[in-house]
């Protein structure tokens, strides 16, 4: 396929204009590319694979086949929104698995960070396959891929997450339209082919996702905690204007309890501790000052709220020495 590197002279797409000329160079090449057959991406509701997929709808429309896989472990409403854009309102082609008490079981009493990463990610490919063996005649295989990620592994600093991962049987010709394109190039287009800024403007999020910030041995109860809390927190800094501007926001409720006071009852609960960074590149990071009066706000809505909590901390930890995830 043509533009396999991001050409020196290659212009930055920061306009409209400049989006709809990629978008109508990258489905003619897509069709090319493609032809009748059928392509298979699996689609997380990240900005990148969205906007493949949005992509790919536009060129080869019914022949793209959509995975959504749910690990249990997303934040609240993602699942819904992937159905909704994609099914609903582009009219995708799209399996939606609901693989949550898969990944739990699994994860059910392992402490330790990395072996959960591992048993996450291994999981993911091993259910992304089964779907894929269930498919008929399908020989491509769509990623988001984008530029950042083809520099990072020629520099070794991380290995670009493609096809890799799959089992021996399953072989695709890669399909990645978006790998010459910067991140903000990505959302530019997203824009343009009409994506919601909610999901074209969203803050990074981890692929083990809500995993990560409940630290230790995953349970479910910890799990709804964390996941309601983050709601509550995404939706109190958009009504409050920090969404947008505050890099990366969200909660972590530790595996340990404390005593406290509900309806005049001892109330021994847990803690939600609240995270929000500034950084342009992850590698170190500044805490962002919260105004005490949503701070305020938050420990009312999210101990009232959020069953099982009868804390809000605060997380004033730079990076470093702090990373930005707990674990
Ligand atoms: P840390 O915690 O290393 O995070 O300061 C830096 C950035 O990377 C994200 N992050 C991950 N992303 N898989 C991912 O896809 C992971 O395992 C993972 N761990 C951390 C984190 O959210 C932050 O944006």
């Amino acid at each position: 396929m043509a533009n396999d590197r991001r050409p020196d002279d290659m212009v930055r797409i920061t306009t409209p204009e400049l989006a709809n000329a990629f978008i109508e160079e990258q489905v003619a090449l897509l069709k090319q590319q493609i032809g009748d057959r059928k392509v298979l991406l699996a689609l997380s509701g990240g900005v990148d694979s969205s906007v493949v997929a949005a992509l790919l709808i536009k060129a080869v429309g019914q022949q793209l086949v959509c995975v959504h896989v749910n690990h249990g472990l997303l934040r609240k409403g993602e699942p819904e929104q992937v159905i909704e854009v994609f099914r609903n309102q582009m009219k995708a082609n799209l399996i939606y698995v609901d693989a949550t008490d898969r990944f739990l079981d699994k994860l059910a009493g392992v402490n330790d960070p990395e072996t959960k990463r591992k048993i996450i990610g291994n999981e993911f490919i091993e259910v992304f396959a089964e779907e894929a063996r269930k498919l008929d005649g399908v020989e491509c295989l769509a990623q988001g891929t984008i530029w950042p990620d083809i520099l990072e592994s020629e520099n070794g600093i991380k290995a670009h997450h493609n096809a890799g991962g799959l089992p021996e049987d399953l072989k695709f010709e890669l399909v990645e339209p978006v790998k010459v394109l910067f991140k903000d190039e990505v959302r530019m287009v997203g824009t343009c082919l009409g994506l919601p800024d909610s999901m074209v403007f969203r803050q990074p999020f981890p692929g083990p996702g809500l995993g990560v910030r409940c630290p230790g041995a995953i349970t479910r109860d910890r799990l709804e905690a964390v996941r309601e809390s983050d709601a509550i927190l995404r939706e109190e800094f958009a009504k409050n204007g920090l969404e947008g501007k505050v890099w990366q926001y969200f909660t972590v409720v530790p595996d340990f309890k404390s005593t406290g006071i509900k309806d005049g009852n001892r109330a021994f609960e847990w803690s939600v501790i609240i995270r929000a960074v500034n950084t342009t590149d992850a590698m170190t990071a500044e805490v962002e000052n919260i105004p005490f009066e949503l701070m305020q706000h938050l420990v009312k809505r999210i101990t009232s709220e959020v069953k099982g909590v009868n804390r809000v901390l605060y997380d004033f930890t730079p990076k470093p020495t702090g990373t930005i995830e707990f674990e």
